[in-house]
């Protein structure tokens, strides 16, 4: 019996040195150590001796018992404090990791350009103005010196709405509207959607922004030289400092005498490239000075005063500045596109 016992005891030590999980150290404890373990069942065969080998193997069995389970117990222990050790090696924070980039949401490219625009001309003390989207003819297009009937109206295509409102065609019509409220001297811009009865392509949409500026004074103060150098600082603004740009003359029946406005091309800076087809130039805008017609539809005497308005296509500028060749990428709402700005 003593042997049988011994055995066990052997075997028992071998597996608890084994042992290398908390998990495996119960299993031991059960098979070892427990009410039905194999010891405890050999044990049992005591009764069945005499008195001296029951003294004997009761001592003998009472101290193996012991030995396995002071051997479970060192184990437990070290293998607590081998866990707490790597506990501490796998939670130790390394400062110098680099933190997790987080996904922003970012302004829309159109909405940066708009901004980057209206600070410019804040710096050089425009007033932002806002107005409506749906106007009435009358500003849209009478006040603008375009009458009924008049050719002219045909250079925008126009969405009519049944009650003979517009969507406005362009954003000058805020000059009507500001003027018949706030007399000269006056610097505004006037940021907007603008809807056209038109295809899209890759250059054309039947929705898309404006900005249009107006300066007013008293007939006399306002000259093409200050408008040229405004229009000169706003393309240095947004393209950069070595802009350069040009007039040439034009047609819009709001002004007298009218211009088309061009920039040096940003990208080749003259040079001739893609984006400006060779040219070294690039098309932006309209201005020239306000047509005489213009005030006295909104109440002035003629010759009152004098004034120079420009108007230009925000997503012309925005494709130019970010090399973007077409313009129904903006309202696709494709991420792939968005998330580049
Ligand atoms: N309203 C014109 C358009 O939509 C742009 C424009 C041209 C505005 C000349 C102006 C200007 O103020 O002077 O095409």
């Amino acid at each position: 019996m003593k042997n049988q016992i011994n055995d066990i005891k052997n075997q028992a030590l071998e597996e608890i040195s084994k042992a290398d999980t908390l998990k495996k150290i119960e299993n031991l404890r059960v098979k070892y150590s427990g009410r039905k373990s194999e010891l405890t069942n050999v044990l049992r065969g005591i009764k069945d001796l005499s008195v001296a080998e029951k003294k004997e193997i009761g001592e003998f069995g009472n101290l193996t018992k012991q030995a396995i389970d002071g051997e479970l117990s060192k184990k437990e222990l070290q293998i607590k404090n081998e866990e707490l050790k790597n506990i501490d090696e796998k939670e130790k924070i390394d400062i110098t990791y680099p933190g997790e980039k987080f996904a922003k949401g970012h302004l829309h490219p159109l909405t940066q350009v708009r901004y980057d625009i209206e600070e410019i001309f804040k710096s050089m003390g425009f007033l932002v103005v806002e107005d409506r989207e749906v106007e009435d003819e009358f500003h849209n297009f009478d006040a603008m010196n375009m009458p009924k009937d008049h050719p002219a109206r045909d250079m925008q295509d126009t969405f009519w709405l049944k009650n003979g409102y517009v969507p406005r065609t362009h954003t000058s019509s805020v000059q009507a509207r500001f003027m018949e409220k706030n007399k000269p001297p006056l610097k505004i811009i006037s940021l907007g959607r603008v809807y056209r009865n038109e295809n899209s392509d890759a250059t054309h949409e039947s929705n898309f922004h404006q900005i249009e500026g107006l300066i007013a004074a008293k007939s006399g103060e306002v000259t093409v030289a200050n408008a040229k150098s405004i229009i000169s600082e706003f393309m240095k603004g947004l393209f950069g400092k070595e802009t350069k740009i040009r007039l040439r003359p034009s047609y819009f029946p709001f002004v007298e005498p009218g211009f088309e406005f061009d920039a040096s091309c940003p990208y080749c800076k003259g040079e001739g490239c893609r984006i400006c087809k060779q040219c070294g130039w690039i098309e932006l805008g309209g201005a020239g000075m306000v047509n005489q017609n213009v005030f006295k539809a909104v109440g002035f005497t003629e010759d009152e005063f004098e004034g120079f308005a420009f108007g230009f296509g925000i997503e012309r500028l925005a494709m130019i500045k970010y090399g973007i060749d077409d313009i129904r990428l903006f309202h696709a709402g494709d991420l792939r596109f968005l998330e580049q700005f």
